[in-house]
């Protein structure tokens, strides 16, 4: 069987997804929205062969230990589901820090299952191969497609109708930017898949964020169609500090942010006060993502830059899907 390659952008959500409905599956509480980010990158290297008696995972040149992302349980599904005995050797990297809230699940994800389907002989339309990849790691889901993505709740128990889809493509508006500020290279205390069941099972205030999530997607659905930067940057802004509220609210707390991170904050909001339009996300991790258009982009990243704690600004407009290349990591 041939070896496939494939690369995916990360992505990172103005919606975001924190808690499951069914844990096994993989399926959501509530719908997100996403930006592809352009350039931060995982290729991933995948071949089937008689010759491997285990699946063998490389991640950045280091052997992957089962944890809770369980890659090797993801390729098990995709060999069962193309009915093939073979194992697997995956070679993965990431142009981007891992495991600290800068979505390389996503991107890992993404690149792997595109791959491995492919390896495995698997025909799979973008729907069904977004279906695969978010059994895989939810976020991972919208990473098969580029530009805006919106990943759907869903109400089906099998998950079929929890699927991404593009809202608009990569070239739709090019003008968007999200410039991520790394403050801290480090594994995150918390993983997100702990942290969002612990926020389910424990946040008072679980109910009250489900309630304001159709708002939330209607007026960043919008907004991205009408290219209205307020109106999405806002209601990001807005969506993940109510995603914080919760994991503060957690029990035991689940706080993400250092230092660095309150610092970026609030020069953020004092920026834009000052006329400099821009607003931020945060994952889980204490990394900020600006959000800002192409005329500000220097400006804020110069600044960003020049913050006390910031060692790194990566910058990104909206990106391409998932795809396979012709260049293979072995
Ligand atoms: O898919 P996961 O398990 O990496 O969780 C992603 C959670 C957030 O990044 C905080 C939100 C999101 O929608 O990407």
């Amino acid at each position: 069987m041939a070896k496939v390659t494939a690369i995916a952008n990360a992505n990172i959500a103005l919606v975001k997804y924190w808690g499951k409905r069914d844990k096994t599956l993989i399926l959501p509480q509530n719908g997100s929205i996403s930006m592809t980010c352009d350039g931060m990158i995982t290729t991933t290297t995948v071949e089937f062969s008689d010759k491997y008696k285990e699946h063998t995972v490389i991640i950045n040149d280091e052997e992957f230990q089962k944890d809770e992302k369980d890659i090797h349980g993801h390729l098990d599904r995709i060999c069962q589901l193309a009915g093939i005995k073979q194992k697997a050797r995956v070679v993965s990297e990431s142009n981007f820090p891992v495991a600290a809230g800068l979505a390389s699940s996503a991107s890992g994800f993404a690149a792997l299952t595109t791959a491995a389907a492919v390896a495995a002989g698997l025909k799979l339309s973008p729907k069904e191969l977004s279906i695969l990849t978010r059994q895989g790691s939810g976020s991972a889901c919208r990473s098969i497609f580029g530009g805006f993505v919106e990943w759907y709740q869903g109400e089906m128990p099998d998950g079929l109708d929890s699927y991404a889809e593009s809202i608009v493509d990569k070239d739709y508006w090019p003008d968007f930017r999200m410039i991520t500020t790394i403050v801290q290279k480090g594994k995150k205390p918390v993983t997100s898949r702990a942290g969002m069941a612990q926020t389910v099972e424990t946040c008072p205030y679980y109910k009250g964020w489900l309630k304001t999530i159709t708002d939330d997607l209607k007026s960043i659905r919008e907004g991205i169609k009408e290219k209205n930067f307020e109106k999405v940057a806002q209601a990001a802004e807005h969506n993940c500090l109510k995603m914080h509220a919760l994991m503060i609210t957690t029990k035991p707390a689940i706080i993400y942010w250092i230092p660095a991170t309150m610092e970026i904050i609030q020069s953020v909001i004092r920026w834009r006060e000052e006329g400099l339009e821009c607003y931020f996300t945060i994952d889980a991790g204490p990394n900020v993502k600006v959000l800002c258009l192409k005329k500000d982009e220097k400006e804020i990243n110069k600044r960003l830059q020049n913050l006390e704690g910031v060692t790194e600004t990566i910058v990104c407009r909206p990106g391409d899907g998932a795809k396979v290349i012709d260049k293979h990591l072995f």
